[in-house]
């Protein structure tokens, strides 16, 4: 099977170029100024293409929760949203602490129609499963509260469990995040951390100012780039999550961090609960994310908070380089034909209607962004096409060694 998509624009060392991409057999054939031959021809308007975006922190809720989301949905509303690959987290129920979880999750992932890939959860027994688990992206860590109850607070656990994995990403608020550095430090490890969700300018201090900051890496969500803490007079529940929105100040170290390169990457966290959960007395954190992660960062393309570059770097890029997902996050000759048409002057207001994770709302609702992803395409599949979903299933992703 082959396909043309013709009259893209796209970034080349930084500058946007006119350019055809021939895809075959799910792969990237060829960028070209050519025409070749193709069995089927999208054109793409000359809009923005950029990598399918890779979002390598989603709470996709199967099994256990699946009332809230499962991978089926979470992946329609990823696709829509631009994103072409998830990494899940391991807070389900029954976690994905044991090799028997983890196989479950794959099993179940099956029905995602976007690319997938798994995060493994840490205990303070589970070490030998750590070591043991086939192709994860990373050892999710949780040292700060969250939804779940995977949570270690023994540094001499906590150490362990960075040594048994070559990535763990750390839930970590506030001084956790000196713990955690400290901790690895101390014990001379080498491998790779990256801090979740990085909400605050004294988090990313923490993370950043020190002397193995090569092996730190730091997400930040577009929840605490796009909203903070007085957002939640009017949103109250649906504005809670963890860790929680901060100051203006934080904010604003956030968008430095991007602009001085201190920030790698940008995901969506997405972590729906129903709205009648979030209506409780005693209501669930988390807010969903998927749908309205590109759009918002394209929207702040428009109003000059970053550039292009900057969106590819840190949601396609660095996210495939970090985890080491083989042949996406680049558009490229031979890589994976994961992309996304983006129309950059259309303006959309975000409309819960709209909306395709089973949870029904935005705390963005209402808000009008300029430059929205308009088609998506997987494995060389168009899977979102202007508001319409075709169900063609994915891969689960592999990692170079
Ligand atoms: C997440 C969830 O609901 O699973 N909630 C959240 O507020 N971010 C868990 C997490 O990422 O900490
Ligand atoms: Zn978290
Ligand atoms: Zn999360």
């Amino acid at each position: 099977m082959s396909t043309l998509i013709k009259n893209c624009r796209l970034l080349i060392k930084g500058k946007l170029f006119a350019k055809n991409i021939l895809i075959k057999n799910g792969k990237i054939a060829k960028i070209t100024n050519k025409e070749p031959k193709a069995e089927k021809v999208i054109d793409a308007k000359s809009n923005f293409v950029l990598p399918g975006l890779i979002d390598a922190h989603v709470h996709f809720r199967e099994p256990g929760m699946t009332h809230k989301e499962d991978f089926l949905s979470g992946s329609m509303a990823a696709a829509k949203g631009g994103i072409t690959t998830i990494l899940d987290m391991p807070n389900t129920i029954p976690p994905t602490t044991t090799l028997d979880a983890l196989e479950e999750k794959r099993r179940l992932a099956a029905k995602s129609i976007v690319n997938y890939g798994f995060n493994f959860g840490s205990t303070t027994e589970n070490i030998s499963d750590i070591k043991k688990a086939k192709n994860i992206a990373a050892v999710k860590l949780y040292m700060s509260y969250t939804t779940g109850d995977l949570i270690i607070r023994d540094f001499e656990a906590i150490s362990d469990i960075f040594k048994a994995s070559r990535t763990t990403i750390v839930h970590a608020e506030d001084d956790f995040v000196r713990d955690a550095v400290e901790i690895l430090i101390k014990n001379k490890i080498r491998n790779h951390v990256h801090f979740a969700h990085v909400s605050s300018e004294k988090e990313l201090q923490y993370a950043k100012s020190n002397k193995i900051k090569k092996q730190i890496s730091v997400e930040v969500t577009p929840h605490h780039l796009f909203m903070d803490s007085k957002d939640l007079q009017s949103l109250g529940a649906f504005a809670e999550m963890k860790p929680g929105l901060k100051t203006e100040r934080d904010q604003k170290a956030l968008w430095e961090g991007i602009a001085n390169g201190n920030v790698d990457t940008i995901a969506s966290d997405h972590a729906p609960h129903l709205k009648e959960e979030k209506e409780k007395a005693n209501y669930p954190f988390g807010v969903p994310g998927v749908e309205t992660m590109l759009p918002l960062l394209l929207d702040a393309f428009n109003n000059k908070k970053l550039d292009l570059s900057a969106i590819q770097k840190l949601c396609c890029e660095n996210p495939a380089k970090i985890f080491r997902i083989k042949n996406k996050g680049f558009l490229k000759e031979g890589y994976d034909a994961d992309l996304v048409i983006a129309d950059l002057e259309k303006r959309q207001a975000v409309r819960n209607d709209d909306l395709l994770t089973k949870c029904k709302w935005s705390p963005f609702e209402g808000k009008i962004l300029k430059g929205w992803p308009v088609m998506t395409i997987i494995n060389g599949n168009l899977v979102y096409d202007d508001g319409e979903i075709f169900d063609v299933k994915a891969k689960e992703v592999q990692y170079a060694r």
